[in-house]
């Protein structure tokens, strides 16, 4: 595997490069639900394509007083990993930003609501970084979990509207048994956050029974969801929202192509997850 650690080497790479080449953009500490984004990597990239790996806590998507200092940078762990999953190159940079940097990439309609409302300036600095990953390293595709789908929609837009050659491919999430979505944050539950964590999942199956069952009221079926989640110890709701899978416009019924999206704190950490309604 060949690690790159500069934007310059990561250019003088690409201009050598002729194989097809899959990206996976990640912010590092990874685990199992990443082998899967690999796995897909690998299947799109062919087994004599290129999987490139990048891990750059991005400093840009953080809002102030938020956690990118603690964010966890397991350096070593994370190379050996990439390593053993069968990675042709890690880009680990060390900087990405130039200290009088004025322009930025921001997506203006679909970052509005879910964790855009509740995050300012996250999905700009998320498509920021991400234009930078692509035109550095000049991917033919690249692979993005959809746990984080408004993120999976807005890069998807990002592509379209700014004509980018790559294609991007989403992959379903990978769970625990229990159903909590796998997710860098989890290392932040102690044993009580653990074991409310996967009322998210909970609040979601219970939403979709009812759905299943007729209720096509959005307000009855976030209420639900909300019922669900009080009642886990030291859970607090940021979101809960039904909206239209395209667009991500809220619902006021059910209809085709509904998902639940929500945000919960469980104790300090907030998690987020979504499923597919109808
Ligand atoms: O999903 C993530 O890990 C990050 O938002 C991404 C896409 C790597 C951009 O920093």
């Amino acid at each position: 595997m060949k690690i790159i650690e500069s934007t310059d080497a990561a250019q003088a790479h690409v201009r050598e490069r002729r194989a097809k080449s899959v990206l996976v953009p990640t912010m590092g500490a990874l685990h199992r639900g990443h082998l899967e984004l690999l796995r897909v990597a690998r299947e799109h990239a062919g087994k004599d394509g290129e999987v490139a790996v990048s891990i750059f806590v991005n400093p840009l998507q953080f809002e102030p007083g938020s956690d990118f200092k603690k964010y966890p940078r397991p350096e070593s762990t994370d190379a050996k990993f990439c390593e053993d999953a069968g990675v042709n190159l890690l880009f680990r940079p060390r900087e990405m930003y130039f200290d009088d940097r004025s322009v930025y990439v921001e997506e203006t309609r679909l970052s509005a609501g879910l964790c855009g409302a509740s995050r300012p300036g996250h999905f700009r600095g998320v498509c920021t970084v991400v234009a930078k990953l692509f035109n550095l390293l000049a991917p033919n595709a690249a692979v993005f979990g959809e746990k984080d789908y408004q993120q999976l929609a807005i890069i998807r837009r990002m592509v379209r509207d700014l004509n980018f050659p790559i294609e991007v491919i989403g992959v379903p999430t990978v769970r625990e048994a229990d159903g909590l979505a796998l997710s860098s944050r989890n290392q932040y539950l102690n044993t009580d956050g653990r074991a409310a964590a996967p009322v998210l999942y909970q609040a979601m199956l219970r939403v979709k029974e009812l759905a299943a069952n007729g209720e096509n009221s959005v307000t009855r079926l976030i209420d639900a969801a909300r019922g669900v989640i009080e009642s886990a110890k030291d859970a607090r709701i940021d979101y809960i929202s039904i909206v239209d899978r395209e667009n991500l416009q809220p619902l006021e019924r059910l209809r085709p192509n509904a998902f639940i999206a929500l945000a919960v704190f469980i104790g300090k950490t907030r998690l987020i997850d979504n499923l597919r309604l109808t």
